[in-house]
């Protein structure tokens, strides 16, 4: 019989450790309520105790999503496994994941414990949670850089403690395939109780080979379930790709044999949710979801493809969620065309009211735009500063002034806690005097240490999505902007960073 394999998502854990990725609890919501439509089996929601902000996020999400589990990280100690318990109580299926390192590394350095410590702790962590929940995950960080003893001792402790799921994170990303598929392989055959529990794979991306190295953990080591995020959001170079596992492992079935209950036509909304959300574009060449993905350039391909579509393509476009005609709305598109598009992209929305507002936004880009795209709808529900009063700062109106041999000047008007501003400046392009402008009033003193500017849709027809990444006092956030004018995108962008510079409380780093 077909086994089964588990995607656990944690794009809204490890995904949002990525610096500038971090979300506001109702971007999250928005993601966990796509990654349900996409039947993720488990969503880790965040890392309860490591903030106010994490915990709400995760029992937010625990009380609305049904179907997946929803999971929170804790460390291995009572007071973040109670947390972790505490969020989860709303949710229809919950799992602690608990963890600590287990490397001689990061004991002697991280941790100052000694093995016989680690081991203690780890023992005592899974007892104290099991008693609160009955799903355990337990991870043993940097567990592929861990002594093979050592861990077969951890690992054969923690199950007869009563943990479900034991996962062996590569968590610098240091794995080679063959290596890592053959760690796990030998984990399993020389713990006793292997067979008591499910085994999951872990794998950062710092040498581009996290999907491969967590497929190998399947096939050779026998895993059943991945860890994954969309687009391979994650600390440094990511996490394992969800769209690239999920896709390796259906379209080569022949090799794998496994199930999955994912609904793979959800993954491209899902990777544009992703992406609009935090700010982190997607290569054009990422496989599955990148822009080029399935487009066929050179003469001999296109001329393959038109004959019989198998001589270049491994994958149909249409079944990861790319549909082939993409003006969807128009000027004179009525409230419940704009409704229907909305559920049709999986967005849903919290009320009536809500609809009504991102009705009038879409009207509003409709007048200046004539054809609108999925994306320009995406865009528009994603972007939270924008004339939302209840943020710190949200944009009003822009004018500026550019002439060859002319030092460009700029007004921006916008509030700040609902009392409108105006600043000016001058800059080196319209953009930088935007910028200044709003600088000049804000004086909040970050550093810009990403500016970048994306068609939404392809050509200059298209609005423009901005994204600026500021950096104060160590925190790194990102604002992202659309609208068809970039300089006002770019506004936007600056003003949804600067607001996320405001609210972003201080948390405990996981791995810190
Ligand atoms: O990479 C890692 O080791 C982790 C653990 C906390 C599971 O993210
Ligand atoms: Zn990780």
């Amino acid at each position: 019989m077909t086994d089964k394999l588990i995607i656990f998502d944690t794009t809204l854990r490890d995904g949002e450790q990525s610096p500038g990725a971090s979300m506001t609890r109702d971007e999250k919501l928005r993601i966990a309520r796509q990654l349900e439509r996409l039947k993720v089996d488990v969503i880790e929601a965040g890392f309860a105790a490591s903030s106010n902000g994490d915990f709400e996020a995760v029992q937010g999400i625990a009380n609305v999503i049904k179907d997946s589990t929803i999971c929170s990280l804790s460390r291995a100690n009572d007071r973040d496994i109670s947390r972790a318990a505490e969020a989860l109580k709303g949710a229809n299926s919950a799992r602690i994941h608990t963890f600590i390192a287990t490397s001689p590394l990061h004991m002697e350095k991280k941790l100052r414990m000694s093995p016989e410590q680690v081991l203690e702790q780890a023992k005592q962590s899974v007892r104290f949670a099991r008693n609160l929940v009955g799903d355990i995950e337990f991870s043993a960080e940097d567990g592929y850089r861990s002594e093979m003893d050592f861990l077969c001792r951890v690992v054969e402790a923690v199950i007869a403690e009563g943990a479900t799921t034991i996962n062996i994170p590569d968590t610098v990303g240091y794995a080679i395939p063959e290596l890592y598929g053959n760690f796990i392989k030998t984990l399993r055959e020389r713990v006793p109780n292997s067979d008591k529990a499910i085994w999951s794979v872990h794998c950062h991306n710092d040498l581009g080979m996290a999907v491969a190295n967590s497929l190998a953990g399947v096939k050779i080591g026998g895993a059943r379930q991945v860890e994954c995020t969309i687009n391979g959001l994650g600390e440094r170079a990511g996490n394992c790709s969800l769209e690239e596992v999920v896709m390796a492992i259906k379209t080569r079935r022949d090799y794998f044999d496994l199930s999955m209950n994912i609904d793979a036509k959800q993954i491209l909304a899902a990777s544009r949710m992703v992406s609009q959300t935090t700010g982190f574009v997607v290569q054009p060449n990422k496989a599955v979801v990148g822009a080029n993905a399935f487009a066929h350039a050179s003469g001999i391909h296109q001329d393959g493809v038109l004959k019989a579509r198998d001589t270049y393509e491994i994958m149909r476009a249409e079944d990861v969620g790319w549909s082939a005609n993409k003006i969807v709305l128009g000027k004179l598109s009525g409230r419940n065309a704009f409704k229907q598009r909305l559920e049709d992209l999986g967005v849903q929305m919290e009320s009536e009211a809500d609809i009504n507002t991102a009705f009038a936004k879409f009207k509003e880009l409709a007048d200046r735009k004539s054809e609108i795209f999925d994306e320009d709808i995406l865009a528009l529900v994603s972007e939270e500063a924008v004339g939302n009063a209840s943020e710190q700062f949200a944009f009003v109106s822009l004018s500026q002034h550019s002439e060859t041999g002319e030092r460009p000047h700029a007004s921006v008007v916008f509030t700040v806690a609902g009392k409108e501003v105006k600043g000016d400046a001058e800059g080196n392009g319209p953009v930088d005097a935007s910028l200044k402008a709003i600088e000049s009033h804000v004086k909040s003193g970050a550093e810009m240490v990403l500016y970048s500017v994306n068609a939404i849709s392809g050509s200059t027809e298209s609005q423009g999505e901005v994204t600026v990444r500021l950096q104060n006092s160590g925190r790194v956030v990102n604002g992202v902007g659309s609208d068809p004018d970039i300089v006002v995108a770019s506004a936007k962008a600056y003003l949804s960073a600067l607001n996320k510079l405001q609210s972003k409380s201080e948390r405990v780093a996981a791995q810190g």
